[in-house]
């Protein structure tokens, strides 16, 4: 039965190619799934976390500073915490380590589109 299998190497490699495009699907709708979370940021943070004023911006931020201050908010350990309080409490912990993660691989200064 194995003997047969392995004297096929093009059964092999379909079966790796195969295991290799699932591996690449799950990947990118994880990021997509991240990014949908981080949108739901956007509306007071600005969009891709790069804030207009008056609001903190996320884009750049140190992620484990971030992950942080989101369990504090979550825990209840900031005081007069309005929104976010809330807000967090909404995530898992594994969920606040993605967003802050994706938000701490932009860079700080919002990238300034080039003029033709
Ligand atoms: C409805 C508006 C709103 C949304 C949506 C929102 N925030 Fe906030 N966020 C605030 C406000 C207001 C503050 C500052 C005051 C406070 O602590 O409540 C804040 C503060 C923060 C801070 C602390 C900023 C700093 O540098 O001290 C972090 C981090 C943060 N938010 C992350 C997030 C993340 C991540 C999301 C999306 C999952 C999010 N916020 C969505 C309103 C919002």
């Amino acid at each position: 039965m194995m003997k047969s299998f392995i004297r096929k190497p093009s059964v092999l490699m379909a079966g790796l190619f195969v295991g290799l495009l699932g591996a690449t699907s799950v990947a990118s709708a994880q990021s997509l799934q991240i990014k949908q979370w981080a949108a739901s940021c956007a509306a007071c943070h600005g969009t891709d976390g790069y804030s207009e004023g008056g609001m903190a911006s996320l884009a750049g931020q140190n992620k484990d500073a971030m992950v942080k201050k989101m369990i504090d908010y979550k825990n209840g350990k900031v005081p007069g915490a309005t929104i976010m309080h809330q807000l967090s409490k909404g995530y898992t912990d594994e969920q606040i380590e993605k967003i802050s993660a994706y938000f701490a691989a932009l860079p700080a200064e919002k990238p300034v589109a080039k003029r033709k």
